[in-house]
């Protein structure tokens, strides 16, 4: 399938590693100019350097004036940006009876409001191009959330309901908005939390693996590949009717329809 992507301009957060990585790897492998961002210099450059045609940004996506920063960086490199992928780390974890007040402004802070004011520098140009893509990497803790992940699905679900809410509001103008809920895909994340799992429990991490992967239908963690190609197919031209979606990369994780 043509996924019409050659030349359009991709700004990943978060694609040092795991989940940005693979998106960002995904969408130059179909053409695209990709801009690359995170917190390590050395993963940047070596990206940066990987992808056919890309430009680096190296940014702490939770310091004030990152996301003007990061778009500032990216109109200069490549005069614009089409498709913006929204992603950055994950909360710690915690269960929901050890929530407080403070800890619910960090979720909101590090999940809705940078990417809030992400969207905000850049979706005036793509309204007016008459085309754009903001594809969010979310949790399947957005629709089934996970005990352990209270931070993680409080904010999520907070900027799940913004971009639903935005994807209406800009569908007339050619922007397209949606969601990419990876379950448990096999990336540093990943490996942290069953580390954690498995500290809680007494057991091993590959025993926390392995029961972790007991609970997926399909029997195993997917590979951050089989994610990224779900990223660019919302973000290229055939995906032009699909807005306002949650698609959930998870191997049937989630119970519910
Ligand atoms: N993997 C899964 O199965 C899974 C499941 C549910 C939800 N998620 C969520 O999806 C997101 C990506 O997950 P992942 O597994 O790919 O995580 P990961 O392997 O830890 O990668 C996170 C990426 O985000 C960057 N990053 C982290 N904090 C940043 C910051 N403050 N500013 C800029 N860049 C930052 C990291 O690069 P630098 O260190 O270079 O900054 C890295 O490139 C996370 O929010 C995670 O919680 C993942």
């Amino acid at each position: 399938m043509e996924l019409g992507l050659i030349g359009k301009v991709a700004l990943v957060l978060g694609s040092t590693a795991g989940l940005g990585r693979a998106s960002a790897e995904a969408l130059a492998a179909e053409g695209a100019h990709v801009v690359v961002v995170g917190r390590r210099r050395e993963m940047v450059d070596e990206l940066v350097a990987a992808l056919p045609s890309a430009a680096g940004v190296v940014a702490d996506l939770t310091e004030p004036g990152a996301p003007q920063r990061i778009a500032a960086a990216a109109r200069e490199a490549f005069g614009r940006v089409d498709v913006l992928v929204l992603n950055g780390g994950g909360p710690p974890p915690g269960t929901a009876d050890a929530f407080d007040a403070d800890t619910a402004q960090a979720a909101v802070d590090l999940l809705l409001k940078q990417h809030v004011a992400l969207v905000t520098e850049l979706l005036p140009a793509m309204r007016e191009a008459d085309w754009g893509r903001i594809v969010a990497i979310g949790s399947s803790g957005v629709q089934q959330p996970i005990p352990t992940l209270t931070a993680s699905n409080v904010g999520r679900a907070a900027l799940a309901a913004y971009l639903k809410t935005l994807a209406g509001a800009v569908a007339k103008d050619g922007v397209t908005v949606n969601m990419v809920l990876p379950g448990r895909i096999d990336t540093d994340r990943v490996a942290q939390l069953d580390q954690a799992a498995a500290e809680r429990t007494g057991r091993t991490r590959e025993e926390a693996r392995t029961s972790s992967e007991g609970t997926i239908p399909a029997g195993r963690y997917g590979r951050p590949a089989e994610f990224g190609a779900v990223v660019a197919f919302l973000a290229g031209e055939p995906a032009a009717f699909v807005t306002g979606e949650q698609v959930r990369v998870d191997g049937g994780l989630v119970a519910g329809y």
